[in-house]
């Protein structure tokens, strides 16, 4: 199978979906990587060590000629769909919608979404989410101290003792427990929040503590698939009552809170940011859906009376190699079930994981959520 890979057109997106390491897989499995010039340059990866792995590296129109998949990290942009040929394989970031499965069906594409990698545990190695947002939560912690003008651990000084920062954490997903366990590392004391009961032991293992409002729905909050659902007006009532008087004493707050399919929960008001002590940071990973916080905007660091609020659309690209690494190596886990025994491209079009990410086929929806139905 010949294999383009993209340079990234999105503004401020560092990441690239193959590293040399992936690439040398790849060839030694028989198949050709076209890789576009400048692909790796946000990932510190030159073209001459995509080169050196056994890649083509060429102009965007040599390396889409005669590719049989296009790998990315984001939906390419109009004018990139355009110039790849109709029946080409297209796996990346997509963005779901029915709107874009609609333009992938029109492109003539046979799009696969990461963002649909079914979360089963096959397909643990192949599941994006998970890859990009563990490092995501780890580096809202690392932009947080940057932003926090005093120190994380507790420091006893002939000057005098410098108290520690208490840091709390909203959502405990896959990027909530890598930042309660990275502001652990750092010193500070953790509390933590979720509506998923399941939580409570993850946090309590991470040596930070839990705090939620744990009636009869908490109970039932989290989906056979291990998300979150939407809670009712009276819970979230309840929640706001409790993080309003625990959130005054905090100093960093990281919020990930997300539904599947919904805006972010709005979890910080801004009576509740007011509350807070000059000084002190929230960086909210739900941005890009909205905000778990009133007040942020999405790509900007905004101060409110002297709380900083950081709206990071692309904390994972911040860490673009290590991004990148994982990213390509979800990809290169997914290979398998995108050709046959010869390595010629041959999606495995009834595997389940392909089932769950395919957006398009043959110039026509195939997602159950987005495919129109028969009258
Ligand atoms: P996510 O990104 O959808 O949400 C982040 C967190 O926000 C979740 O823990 C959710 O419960 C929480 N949340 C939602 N609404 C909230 C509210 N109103 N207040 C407080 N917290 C709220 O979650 P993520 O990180 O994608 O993980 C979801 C689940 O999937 C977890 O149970 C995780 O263990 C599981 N998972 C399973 C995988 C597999 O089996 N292959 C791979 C990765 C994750």
């Amino acid at each position: 199978m010949r294999i383009a890979i993209l340079k990234e057109r999105d503004a401020g997106e560092t990441r690239v979906a193959a590293t040399p390491e992936t690439i040398k897989k790849f060839v030694k499995a028989g198949h050709v990587l076209a890789v576009e010039k400048g692909a790796g340059d946000g990932a510190s990866i030159r073209d001459a060590d995509f080169t050196d792995a056994g890649a083509e590296v060429g102009t965007l129109a040599a390396s889409l000629k005669g590719a049989d998949a296009v790998f990315a990290v984001r939906k390419p942009d109009a004018a990139t769909l355009k110039k790849i040929a109709k029946g080409t394989l297209l796996v990346s970031h997509l963005d779901p919608s029915a709107e874009v499965a609609d333009e992938m069906a029109a492109s003539g594409l046979d799009a696969l979404s990461m963002e649909f990698v079914p979360r089963i545990t096959r397909a643990q190695a192949m599941d994006a989410l998970s890859s990009q947002s563990n490092l995501a939560g780890y580096r809202a912690v690392i932009e947080a101290s940057q932003l926090y003008g005093r120190a994380f651990p507790m420091m006893m000084t002939a000057a005098g003792t410098v108290a520690p920062a208490k840091a709390f954490v909203m959502g405990v997903g896959v990027a909530g427990l890598q930042a309660i366990a990275t502001a652990r590392r750092l010193g500070a004391v953790v509390t933590a929040t979720d509506v998923r009961p399941a939580v409570k032991e993850q946090v309590a293992s991470l040596g930070a503590k839990f705090i939620a409002v744990e009636d009869e729905e908490f109970k039932q909050a989290e989906t056979a698939g291990g998300y979150a659902k939407q809670m009712s007006a009276e819970y979230q009532a309840k929640q706001a009552e409790l993080v309003a008087s625990h959130i005054a004493k905090q100093d960093v707050v990281v919020t990930t809170a997300l539904i599947p399919g919904r805006p972010a929960p709005k979890l910080i008001t801004k009576a509740m940011v007011e509350s807070m002590k000059p000084g002190s940071v929230i960086v909210d990973l739900a941005a890009p859906t909205g905000g778990n916080c009133e007040l942020t905007k999405a790509d900007e660091i905004i101060d409110h009376n002297g709380v900083k609020i950081a709206g990071y659309n692309n904390l994972p690209g911040r860490l673009a190699a290590d991004a990148s690494a994982l990213y390509a190596k979800n990809l290169a886990n997914l290979l398998p079930l995108l050709v046959d025994e010869d390595g010629n491209r041959a999606p495995h079009w009834d595997d389940e994981i392909i089932q769950g990410m395919a957006l398009s086929r043959d110039g026509a929806v195939v997602h159950p959520n987005f495919a129109k139905q028969e009258t």
